[in-house]
C-alpha cells in the first residue's frame, strides 16, 4: 500500500493530490488544500473491516486514499444489498455530516485500505471559507441519488436474471476482457456477492445461474466468468 510507508510528509502530499482531483473540493485554494490536508486523521482498515455501522452517530467525512470500501444495507439474517463502492479518491460520509443523523449504511472494506478521515468542524469551516465547496458536494450528492433512482428502477421493474445480466455485463465493460470465442471474461464472483449485489437472495441467484449456464449466456472457467457477447442484445 502506498501510505504504508510514507512519512507524515508524504501522507499530506498524497491526501492533497487526491483532494485537488475531486470535484468537491476543486474550488479551493492550493494554500487551503495544503492546510486542509493536515486536518485529515489517516488510519488503516482490512479487507473485511467495518468502518462504522449504519445507525452510529459519528459525523465525520472520509477519503479513500488507497483500496476500496462499500456501503451496504444489512438485515437481521446477514443479507446484504450493496449501495455503492468506493475507491480511491471517493469520499463518504456526506449524508450524517450534513444532516447530523446517524450512518445510513454499514461501511465495509472491500480490500486492505487507507482511508482519511475529516471532523465535521473542519469540514463546516472549509465551506465557509469557500461556499463552493457545498455546491460541489450538492452535484456530487445529486449524481449519487441518480444511481440510487437506477437501482430503484431495476429493483421494481428488473426480474432477478435481468438485474445480474446487467451487472455482469458492466463488469464485462468495465474489466474489459475477451476470450477466444468472443465471450466476456470476466472474475468470478461467489453467489453471495452477486446476490449482495443485485437486491436478490443467494438461492434465487444459484438458481439463475443454473439457467443462464444451461442456456450457454454464462460460462463458468476455472477463477472466471465467460460471458456470452448475445446476452447484450438479449437484455
Ligand atoms: P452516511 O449516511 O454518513 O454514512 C453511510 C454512507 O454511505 C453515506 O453517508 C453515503 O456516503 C453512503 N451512501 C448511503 N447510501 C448511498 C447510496 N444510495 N448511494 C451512494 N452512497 C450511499
Amino acid at each position: 500500500m502506498e501510505l504504508n510507508s510514507s512519512s507524515g510528509k508524504d501522507k499530506n502530499a498524497l491526501i492533497e493530490r487526491l483532494l485537488k482531483e475531486l470535484p468537491v473540493f476543486k474550488s479551493l485554494s492550493d494554500n487551503y488544500l495544503s492546510r486542509i490536508a493536515k486536518d485529515f486523521i489517516v488510519f488503516q482498515v482490512k479487507k473485511g473491516e467495518t468502518v462504522f455501522y449504519q445507525s452510529d452517530s459519528s459525523t465525520d467525512l472520509y477519503i479513500v486514499l488507497d483500496g476500496a470500501v462499500r456501503a451496504s444495507l444489512l438485515n437481521q439474517e446477514g443479507q446484504e444489498l450493496v449501495l455503492a463502492t468506493f475507491d480511491k479518491g471517493d469520499f463518504f460520509g456526506e449524508m450524517s455530516l450534513l444532516d447530523g443523523k446517524p450512518r445510513s449504511a454499514t461501511m465495509i472494506a472491500v480490500e486492505d485500505s487507507a482511508l482519511g478521515m475529516l471532523k465535521r468542524e473542519k469540514f463546516l469551516t472549509a465551506v465557509k471559507n469557500d461556499p463552493m465547496i457545498a455546491i460541489d458536494l450538492l452535484s456530487a450528492v445529486v449524481q449519487r441519488l441518480r444511481m440510487a433512482d437506477g437501482m430503484i428502477e431495476s429493483l421494481a421493474f428488473l426480474d432477478v436474471s435481468q438485474r445480474l445480466m446487467k451487472l455482469l455485463l458492466q463488469t464485462a465493460k468495465a474489466e474489459g476482457g475477451k476470450d477466444k470465442s468472443g465471450f466476456f471474461r470476466i472474475k468470478k464472483l461467489t453467489h453471495k456477492e452477486l446476490a449482495a449485489r443485485t437486491g436478490a437472495s443467494r438461492e434465487a441467484i444459484s438458481k439463475v445461474i443454473k439457467v443462464l449456464a444451461f442456456r450457454d449466456v454464462v460460462r463458468e472457467d476455472g477463477d472466471y466468468f465467460l460471458i456470452s457477447p448475445d446476452a447484450e442484445t438479449g437484455m
